[in-house]
């Protein structure tokens, strides 16, 4: 049942590019537009909406992180994203304008469930992204869009999580349809990269080698950081947690604008950092500034290890390990990027004679708090 493959988690890396295709697959028609029938919220009543609210855990929350990015980006309605444990504990402001999207894998996580329960009964139209037909989380919400990514058995999430984003990019492309925006043009765009988005995936896989090699050497290590800016900061905070529950190490995502404001203290010589790069292409200046904190944090003895896109030269002085990524639309970079770092966070599981489908104390769905 693991297809040959050594360890569930490797077999869903691997399906990867597969449940990216299925999660696309009819739901986008040969003109290009979205056909999201499935989301059976009338058009009327997502015309209305005034702000978006993101509900979800662990990885889903960080696939929450980047969807509004392309939320705000496409739609420009506002998007906040929230950890389902602190939503349900406080006093969000939501009304029936408000569309709440939930995000959960199994559709059992119990905080999740728990925080749309919190927004229904506010009168916020919910809309579930889960990959578990039939479970709770979308049975109890108003609409549905299933992620394809196949049952997923290893604790640590993959597949599902390039799904989500898969769905979190078509909710976000969809409400900019059907509300109209400036950026059509750039969202037809970005509907045909999508169509080639499952192959760049494919491309990642195939090039793992040196990043499995380089996992095996930082065995002994104590901590790994990881640095990101824009889409690339919720990349790095997925990285790390694949890290921590796979490999059992010290690890931490940041915002590379942060770094002055505390964390570039943890720099010390042959500290392995982990640093996503924008693509210098687009938004130049979020590129030109990562440069130059990988500078920084390299002058300061870090050891590099860089994920930047193909053709990317001015990241190649400064990388002491060079991790490279097919060329994509800024906003879908995290479906290639997250991809090394899940590799990365598996071999050296492995390396250091982990469990890897079953990291202790964790269990796959939390339907406890
Ligand atoms: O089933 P869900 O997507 O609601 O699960 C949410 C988290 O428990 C889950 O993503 C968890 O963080 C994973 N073990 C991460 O790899």
């Amino acid at each position: 049942e693991k297809g040959g493959y050594d360890y569930f988690m490797l077999k869903e890396i691997a399906e990867q590019p597969k449940a990216v295709a299925d999660t696309l697959l009819g739901r986008i028609d040969g003109s290009g537009s979205l056909t999201l029938d499935e989301v059976r919220i009338p058009a009327n009543v997502l015309r209305e909406v005034d702000k978006v609210v993101i509900v979800a855990c662990g990885t889903a929350f960080h696939a929450g992180l980047i969807a509004k990015y392309a939320i705000e980006h496409w739609t420009r309605v506002p998007c906040e994203v929230e950890l389902a444990s602190e939503f349900r504990y406080r006093d969000p402001i939501l009304d029936q304008q408000t569309l709440v999207v939930a995000i959960s894998q199994s559709g059992e996580t119990m905080d999740t469930l728990m925080a749309l329960r919190h927004a229904r009964e506010q009168g916020a139209k919910v809309l579930a992204i889960c990959n578990t037909n039939g479970s709770t989380i979308p049975r109890e919400s108003d609409a549905v869009l299933y992620t394809h990514a196949g049952p997923e058995v290893a604790v640590a999430s993959t597949k599902a999580f390039l799904t989500q984003l898969v769905a979190c990019y078509l909710v976000a492309l969809y409400l900019g349809q059907v509300r109209g925006t400036k950026y059509a043009d750039e969202i037809r765009a970005v509907v045909r990269d999508l169509a080639s988005i499952s192959g760049a995936v494919e491309r990642v896989l195939d090039t793992m080698e040196p990043v499995r090699e380089l996992a095996r050497s930082l065995a002994e290590k104590n901590t790994v950081l990881f640095l990101g800016r824009h889409v690339g900061y919720p990349v790095a905070l997925e990285g790390a947690l694949k890290l921590k529950e796979l490999a059992y190490m010290h690890a931490e995502g940041f915002a590379a604008g942060e770094l002055k404001h505390g964390p570039i203290a943890l720099i010390e010589d042959d500290v392995p950092v982990v640093v996503v790069v924008p693509s210098p292409r687009g938004r130049s200046v979020l590129h030109d500034k990562i440069v130059s904190n990988i500078q920084e944090i390299r002058a300061r003895g870090a050891r590099t290890i860089v994920v930047a896109e193909e053709g990317d030269d001015a990241v190649v002085p400064y990388a002491d390990h060079l991790i490279r990524v097919p060329v994509t639309p800024t906003l879908l970079q995290p479906l290639v990027a997250t991809v090394p770092l899940q590799v990365f966070a598996c071999e050296l599981a492995t390396a250091r004679g982990n469990e890897v489908d079953q990291p202790r104390n964790l269990a796959k769905s939390v339907t406890v708090e």
